[in-house]
């Protein structure tokens, strides 16, 4: 392994929000979940689960499903009309025009169960950071493919919307929204320097 190449492949990895018209073939969101697969996981539970949106319809739905519930926090929140059907209207153009998507679920199933709630929790943090780690090996698989890719937090806000416009099971938990495509946008980003981050002891 060329570990100079790892390097610049996640130097040069950047988030995309804008795509080509280009399809993404299946053969490249399988490699995505291949690489997913192979992150580490507490206990190796593998506590991922994925839902991938290939076909227009189904995206729609759960974007307009999901600013629905967008649109009355906002309107909650005291924000103006016009500029809640802003927001609205542009999280479901990036959520239903993104050439694919792909959500992002955490599932207890198979994670340890403890009788107090401090271990409970902690087991959940455990599971809630290895999903985290199975989308950044999707990031770096895409990057290496070409493809662009962006982690969107909205479902986060909205589990029960995702889970019943999709009909899925009561423990896939939604934690992210992965819209994916080829980019047609370049984007440069910084880092905050390591001296600020790092203690060496
Ligand atoms: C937990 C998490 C939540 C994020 N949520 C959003 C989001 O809702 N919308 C968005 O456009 N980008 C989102 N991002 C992408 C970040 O904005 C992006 O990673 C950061 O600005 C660094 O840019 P880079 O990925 O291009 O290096 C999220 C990233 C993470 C890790």
């Amino acid at each position: 392994m060329d570990a100079t190449a790892l390097l610049a492949l996640m130097q040069t990895r950047r988030s995309v929000r804008r795509y080509s018209e280009r399809p993404v073939s299946q053969t490249a969101l399988g490699r995505l979940f291949e690489a997913a697969r192979w992150a580490p996981s507490a206990h190796n539970r593998q506590p991922w689960r994925f839902a991938a949106l290939v076909e227009p319809e189904p995206r729609l739905r759960l974007a307009e499903a999901m600013g629905a519930r967008f649109r009355r926090d906002l309107l909650a929140d005291g924000l103006a009309p016009d500029e809640v059907e802003r927001q609205v209207a542009r999280s479901v153009a990036r959520i239903g025009g993104a050439p694919a998507v792909i959500v992002v679920f955490l599932s207890m199933a198979d994670m340890n169960r403890y009788p107090d709630v401090r271990r409970q929790s902690l087991e959940r943090e455990m599971a809630a950071q290895s999903v985290a780690l199975a989308v950044q090996n999707m990031l770096l698989m895409a990057h290496a493919q070409g493809l662009g890719m962006c982690w969107m937090c909205a479902p986060l806000f909205c589990p029960d919307v995702v889970r019943e416009t999709l009909g899925l099971p009561p423990d896939w938990e939604a934690q992210a929204l992965l819209t994916v495509g080829y980019p047609a946008e370049a984007r440069s980003k910084d880092r905050a320097p390591l001296e600020a981050k790092v203690r060496w002891f």
